[in-house]
C-alpha cells in the first residue's frame, strides 16, 4: 500500500537575468492511495508536478511536509527500504552509455542486493519480453532513446519490486513495444502490486487505471475511477476534464 498524505514541496530557483530567488510551489498539499493490484493513473500538464511526487514517493526527494509510507515503510526515514521495495522508471533513464544492458542490470541487481544469478535470469527475461535480447551485449552508447527506455524499464523492474512507479513509461516507444509496456503493467497489478504511472497519453489511462489523479498547479483533482471522474465534470474523456481544469485555472 502506497499512502500519500499531504505532501508539499517548494524549490527555490535562481533567475539568471535579475538575479534574484525566486520559489516554485511545486507540490501544494497532494493526498491519495494505491492498493496492492491496483493502477493508479497520475496525469497533469508539464510542469505540474507529477516527477516530484513520483520521485517523493521513491524516497529519493524529501517533501517539507506531509509524509509518505510504502508498504509501511517511510520515505523519508526509511528510505533505503522504500527504495528496495519500489521500482521506479524515472525520466532521465540512468542509462550509462559505456555499459552494455546485461553490464548495467548486474550493477543494478547487486546495488538492489539481488542474488546475481537472480539478477541475470530476471534480467534477461525482462531483455527478451522488450525484444531487446539481441543488444544484450551491446554498449548502450549506440542505442536509441526506445532501446534505452527498454533497459530502463528491465532495470526498474529487476528487484521483483512490490510497488511500481513509471514516469511517462511510453514516450519513445513504438506502439508494439508501448502495448508490450502496458501489458507488464497489468501483470504487476495481477501479481498484487501497487502501480502508479504518470503519462500524457490519455485513452491509456482510461482504459487501464483503477483510479486517477489530475494534478493542476500543484494540487489534484479528481483521484476517483475514470468513469466517475468523467461524469463529475459532466463530459465523455480525460481529455475534457484537462480542458475543464485549464479554464477554471485548476479549481473545477
Ligand atoms: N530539482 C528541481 N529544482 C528546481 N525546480 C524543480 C526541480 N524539479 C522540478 N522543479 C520544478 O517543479 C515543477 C514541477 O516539475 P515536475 O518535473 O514535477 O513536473 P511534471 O508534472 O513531471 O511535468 P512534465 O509533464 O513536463 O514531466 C516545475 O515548475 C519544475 O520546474
Ligand atoms: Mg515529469
Amino acid at each position: 500500500m502506497i499512502h500519500v498524505v499531504d505532501i508539499h514541496k517548494t524549490f527555490v530557483v535562481k533567475d539568471k537575468k535579475t538575479r534574484k530567488k525566486k520559489t516554485i510551489d511545486a507540490v501544494k498539499g497532494i493526498s491519495f492511495h494505491v492498493k496492492p493490484g491496483e493502477i493508479y493513473g497520475l496525469l497533469g500538464p508539464n510542469g505540474a508536478g507529477k516527477s516530484t511526487t513520483l520521485r517523493m514517493i521513491a524516497g529519493l526527494m524529501e517533501p517539507q511536509s506531509g509524509s509518505i509510507t510504502v508498504f509501511d515503510h517511510d520515505a523519508m526515514t526509511a528510505s533505503e527500504k522504500v527504495r528496495r521495495c519500489i521500482g521506479f522508471l524515472s525520466t532521465d533513464l540512468g542509462v550509462y552509455g559505456r555499459f552494455t544492458p546485461r553490464e548495467l542490470l548486474r550493477i543494478f541487481g547487486e546495488f538492489q542486493g539481488v542474488d546475481p544469478k537472480v539478477a541475470e535470469r530476471r534480467g534477461m527475461h525482462m531483455l527478451e519480453r522488450l525484444d531487446l535480447t539481441d543488444f544484450a551485449d551491446v554498449k548502450m552508447e549506440s542505442f536509441s532513446s526506445g532501446q534505452k527506455q527498454k533497459v530502463s524499464i528491465a532495470r526498474a523492474l529487476l528487484h521483483d519490486p512490490k510497488a511500481v512507479l513509471f514516469d511517462e513509461p511510453t514516450t519513445g516507444l513504438d506502439v508494439l513495444t508501448a502495448k508490450t509496456v502496458l501489458d507488464l503493467l497489468k501483470i504487476m497489478k495481477e501479481e498484487e502490486r501497487a502501480v502508479i504511472v504518470s503519462t500524457h497519453v490519455m485513452p491509456m489511462v482510461e482504459q487501464m487505471c483503477d483510479r486517477v489523479g489530475i494534478i493542476f498547479d500543484g494540487k489534484l483533482h479528481g483521484d476517483a475511477p475514470p468513469k466517475e471522474i468523467l461524469s463529475q465534470y459532466g463530459v465523455g474523456t480525460l481529455d475534457e476534464v484537462f480542458f475543464k481544469l485549464a479554464a477554471d485555472g485548476g479549481v473545477a
